[in-house]
């Protein structure tokens, strides 16, 4: 009788010494099972591995799962021929696990382009079917898997001109077109999403993306594309609501799906901040509510959903690309829910 005492307190302190817990699990109920669209965050696949409170966060709140980074073309394609899956996979696993959508980002950008292709010597059909091979592999290879893709990021500049990149200069200007037709050709089930920030505050870009639309969808056959991402990189005050709410209307007018691509909402815009006070929490909070609320007008059949770019402040890119501090996600540095976590809550719930 003894021996088996001393052996259940002997296996209770085990028990107690493994516990890995951060002491921050998640208590309140999933941020998406009040929502009838996708809930979506940003994620980078080493955190998600290593970092037990991030992880938790993830899989307890969000139902939709973007790479940050692992499936841009720099991270998926570092040498000509060579691709590298592996943090791609992990991702696919990790949404197969735990039930998650898939928005596979991005396709093509001008950014974090590898350096093979920026110093790539060949004739504009090699360029094309340089371009061609690496949308059609990585579609291929996670058909089914990915259910969405932005297809093409940020084509267009401030100008509203189809921004000089090396695509447009050695493929011309029908580039984005043809991205869509390969990528619809390879995955007809995917739904395909043009990307792109500032459309509610830039007129010119917002009327060359509805221009680009408009000239998809009058193409025979028309060009395949299912919606656009509205890069959600917001102030608690700019742009008004109003204009978001414009620039949702003419995208809806034309039948195609919304996504609220990258949420951030930042709190020290000039830099001059170095605390976080009660008050900025609270303008946060009103933001985020007025943001989901807007959202939730969408008919349903266009609401392809929200992506929070990020998980908590600590790992947001804002702090790291303008070196400045801001704390612009729903969690603070130690996954505690802000109070902009309830107010996307609340209007989830509303
Ligand atoms: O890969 C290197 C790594 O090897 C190195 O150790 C590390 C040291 O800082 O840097 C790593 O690269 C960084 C990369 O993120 C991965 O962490 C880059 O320096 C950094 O510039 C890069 O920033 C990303 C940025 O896109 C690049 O333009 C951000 O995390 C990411 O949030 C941001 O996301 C973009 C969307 O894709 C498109 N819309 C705008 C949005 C914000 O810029």
């Amino acid at each position: 009788m003894i021996r088996i005492l001393l052996l259940i307190v002997f296996v209770t302190l085990l028990l107690l010494g493994c516990d890995n817990s951060t002491g921050h699990e998640p208590k309140d109920k999933p941020l998406y099972s009040k929502a009838d669209f996708p809930i979506g965050v940003a994620v980078d696949s080493e955190r998600l591995r290593k970092d037990a409170g991030y992880r938790d966060i993830v899989v307890h709140h969000f139902n939709s799962i973007t790479p940050e980074n692992g499936m841009k073309m720099d991270a998926v394609h570092p040498r000509e021929g060579r691709f590298f899956w592996e943090e791609a996979d992990y991702l696919v696993e990790f949404c197969a696990q735990y039930n998650k959508r898939l928005h596979g980002h991005v396709l093509v950008w001008h950014s974090q382009v590898p350096v093979w292709m920026e110093d790539y010597q060949g004739t504009d059909a090699e360029w094309e079917s340089m371009l061609k091979g690496h949308v059609q592999t990585i579609v291929r290879r996670y058909s089914g898997e990915v259910s969405s893709w932005d297809v093409v990021n940020e084509a267009f500049a401030d100008d509203g001109e189809l921004r000089d990149t090396i695509w447009r200069h050695h493929i011309g200007g029908d580039y984005v077109a043809k991205c869509f037709r390969w990528a619809g050709d390879t995955d007809p089930e995917a739904r395909l999403f043009y990307n792109d920030y500032s459309l509610p505050y830039n007129q010119s870009k917002l009327d060359a993306v509805l221009g680009m639309v408009d000239d998809f969808q009058h193409r025979e056959p028309p060009v395949p594309i299912d919606g656009i991402g509205l890069q959600m990189h917001v102030t608690d005050s700019f742009p008004p609501m109003d204009s978001i709410r414009e620039a949702m209307d003419k995208i809806r007018g034309r039948g195609l799906e919304v996504r609220f691509s990258e949420l951030d909402i930042s709190l020290n815009f000039l830099g001059i901040y170095t605390d976080l006070t009660e008050d900025m929490e609270q303008r946060q909070r009103e933001r985020v509510f007025d943001l989901v609320d807007l959202y939730r007008g969408l008919p349903e059949d266009l609401r392809a959903g929200i992506t929070v770019w990020g998980v908590s402040d600590a790992d947001s890119w804002i702090r790291h690309h303008y070196h400045r501090m801001d704390w612009p996600l729903l969690f603070d540095e130690d996954y505690r829910p802000k109070p902009a976590f309830y107010g996307f809550m609340e209007a989830l719930e509303y």
